[in-house]
């Protein structure tokens, strides 16, 4: 409805709102989220449907604090490592509910898990502490869209959500979600926290989850999701613009660009400008009725969750 700079009284004010069971987009540092209280079953509801979000595909839930965490799922000795290396930030952890929870069931999609994460951005936290509840936030983008890095792409494609503006997102990319239900920590999604940061903090090497579909449904619903669609085709690993494409960079080269995702070759600064130069690619793409290609992104460091989410563009 409104974009609203992220001072004290709209913060207030969105609490307020949040209370009574109406959603707000909220700034974080990875991407903006669509916040519903996570104790209120109709809010829950009224996310999915805005999103137009699969009834199988679970919400995280966002808390301001590693103690806020325990009091829904229970950590085990990975959980509290991770947590303790690397919240707030950009990491979601996926464990088991704490039986007696007061997070609603829709939540977590009926599984018997919870996806919990403490973000960092200071706007997050005003409003996690002023609610003084947790807050389900899946990313403020109608189901298998781009997901947004600003507060003008939310206003553009939920025009109906009040939006607390709190800057472009600094990473840019979702959370990185690691499973810790048992011994085996599973990587269940490349994002803003690189994978060998997390493997170096636990010392072992995360694991795949099983391939097999009812499994993944249970241990990974959101890798059945066809996610992250521009509206105009996308082409990967270009090395220049065919007739009819624009093309977005990479590195150093001296192909005409329509935008370059880091000239330096920066993997930090490819994922923070990844999902703005694809929303505005797209936008160009559809006026001049061209499609999109992307030059090759080095699959290491943050380079993983770039090429998952080009990947999925591109499906
Ligand atoms: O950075 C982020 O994580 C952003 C910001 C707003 O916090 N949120 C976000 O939410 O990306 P969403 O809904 O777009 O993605 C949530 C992912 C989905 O892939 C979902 O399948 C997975 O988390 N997930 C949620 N609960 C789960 C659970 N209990 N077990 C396994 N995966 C779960
Ligand atoms: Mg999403």
């Amino acid at each position: 409805m409104a974009l609203y700079p992220a001072n004290k009284q709209a913060i207030a004010a969105c609490a307020d709102k949040l209370k009574q069971g109406d959603l707000v987009a909220l700034p974080t540092e990875t991407v903006y989220g669509l916040a519903g209280d996570a104790t209120n079953g109709e809010a829950i509801a009224a996310i999915y449907a805005t999103k137009a979000r699969p009834q199988f595909n679970p919400l995280i839930c966002h808390v301001a604090d590693i103690a806020a965490a325990r009091a829904i799922g229970r950590f085990n000795d990975t959980a509290e490592k991770l947590a303790a290396a690397f919240w707030p930030g950009p990491l979601t952890l996926v464990v088991p509910r704490q039986a007696d929870c007061a997070i609603h069931p829709l939540a977590s999609a009926g599984l018997d898990t919870i996806a919990l994460r403490v973000p960092a951005h200071e706007t997050a936290q005003k409003l996690l502490r002023a609610v003084a509840r947790p807050l389900v936030a899946p990313s403020a983008n109608p189901s298998s869209r781009l997901s947004p890095s600003n507060a003008a792409h939310v206003a553009a494609m939920l025009p109906d959500i009040d939006v607390l503006d709190g800057g472009a997102c600094a990473i840019g990319l979702e959370s990185s979600i690691i499973g810790c239900l048992d011994d085996t920590p599973l990587w269940l999604r490349a994002g803003g926290l690189a994978r060998a940061d997390i493997e170096a903090c636990l010392e072992t090497k995360l694991a795949e989850p099983p391939e097999e579909k009812a499994t993944q449904a249970r241990l990974a619903p959101g890798r059945l999701a066809r996610h992250y669609a521009p509206q105009s085709g996308l082409r990967l690993n270009a090395e220049a613009a065919l007739e009819n494409e624009l093309l977005i960079g990479f590195g150093t080269t001296t192909e005409p660009c329509f935008a370059n995702l880091s000239a330096m070759g920066d993997l930090a600064e490819a994922a923070a400008n990844l999902f703005f130069v694809l929303h505005s690619a797209d936008k160009a793409a559809q006026q001049s009725g061209q499609s999109l290609a992307v030059m090759a992104i080095p699959m290491e460091g943050l380079g993983e969750a770039i090429n998952d989410r080009l990947a999925r563009a591109a499906a």
